[in-house]
């Protein structure tokens, strides 16, 4: 129901806030490399995994019925039917450059933690470098610091810009490459931000028309997906369904179906 995710946002919104805080004085106090996953780039620092902890902690202690699925931490299997899907921080490796564009992001989802499977009820951004806070509520908007967002219409792929990303596996940047070489001569140009999160919120501002990746984790793309559909993108695979999110696309309808169209002749599916 609507209150149901009213309160879900609220409680979601209030641990957001409260892990940026303690992630942004973490940084302040500088940052350590803690450990490496799949590359070397793939930078895991201690504070991810502190923030990962500290809203689980606090998720769970609202919630103890519900499921949690974390970047760092094995899932759990919850018995309430919902779950929360968090990215500690978004953006890892700004985090560590100091670049002021990572995030922390909590999406809560309904009915399975599986990403082809769920519904989104409920989603938080937030960027504590600005203090921008980004959310969403499924058919309630979305919503940038009690401004309501709207995608950009009618830009064509020529007039477009679009944020991407490059993920951190090397075969994943290999077909990354591919897909980019397809599209930077279409379009305005391209950014990467380095934050999916953000990249999807960008979207769903307008600060970017569009936005495409391959290679996503559902913990990068569950919370800004909501908010970027909320702000009237269409955001799926080439093939126009959630699927399998092998390949993210988020823009307004006609944009994405001229991306979609655009990488269907790079040979890229998902
Ligand atoms: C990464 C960021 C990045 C994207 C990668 C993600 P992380 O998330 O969102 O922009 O290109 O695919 O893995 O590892 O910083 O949480």
């Amino acid at each position: 129901s609507d209150d149901a995710s009213a309160a879900l946002l609220d409680l979601a919104r209030r641990i957001a806030l409260q892990a940026a805080e303690f992630a942004f004085e973490a940084r302040r106090g500088g940052v350590s490399v803690a450990e490496t996953k799949s590359s070397p780039v793939d930078v895991v620092t201690a504070v991810d995994r502190d923030t990962e902890a500290l809203i689980r902690r606090l998720v769970l202690e609202a919630r103890p019925d519900d499921g949690f699925v974390g970047e760092e931490d094995a899932a759990r299997i919850g018995t309430s039917g919902v779950n929360w899907v968090v990215d500690p921080i978004d953006g890892t490796v700004n985090f560590l450059y100091g670049i002021p564009a990572w995030a922390i992001s909590i999406a809560v989802v309904e009915g399975s933690a599986d990403p082809a499977r769920w519904t989104a009820l409920a989603a938080v951004v937030v960027n504590p470098s600005t203090g921008e806070v980004f959310e969403a509520r499924a058919g309630g908007g979305a919503w940038l610091d009690g401004r309501r967002l709207q995608v950009n219409t009618d830009v064509p792929l020529s007039h477009a810009l679009l944020g991407t990303g490059f993920g951190y596996a090397a075969e994943v940047r290999r077909a990354q490459a591919e897909v980019l070489l397809e599209l930077l001569p279409l379009a305005r140009d391209i950014r990467r931000i380095g934050s999916a999160a953000l990249d999807l919120c960008a979207v769903a501002a307008g600060s970017l028309d569009a936005y495409y990746e391959r290679g996503l984790n559902p913990w990068d793309h569950a919370a800004g997906a909501l908010i970027a559909a909320e702000a009237g993108a269409k955001v799926g695979g080439p093939g126009g369904g959630a699927a399998t999110f092998e390949l993210v696309i988020a823009a307004a309808p006609g944009l994405y179906e001229e991306i979609a169209e655009a990488l269907r002749r790079a040979g890229v599916d998902a």
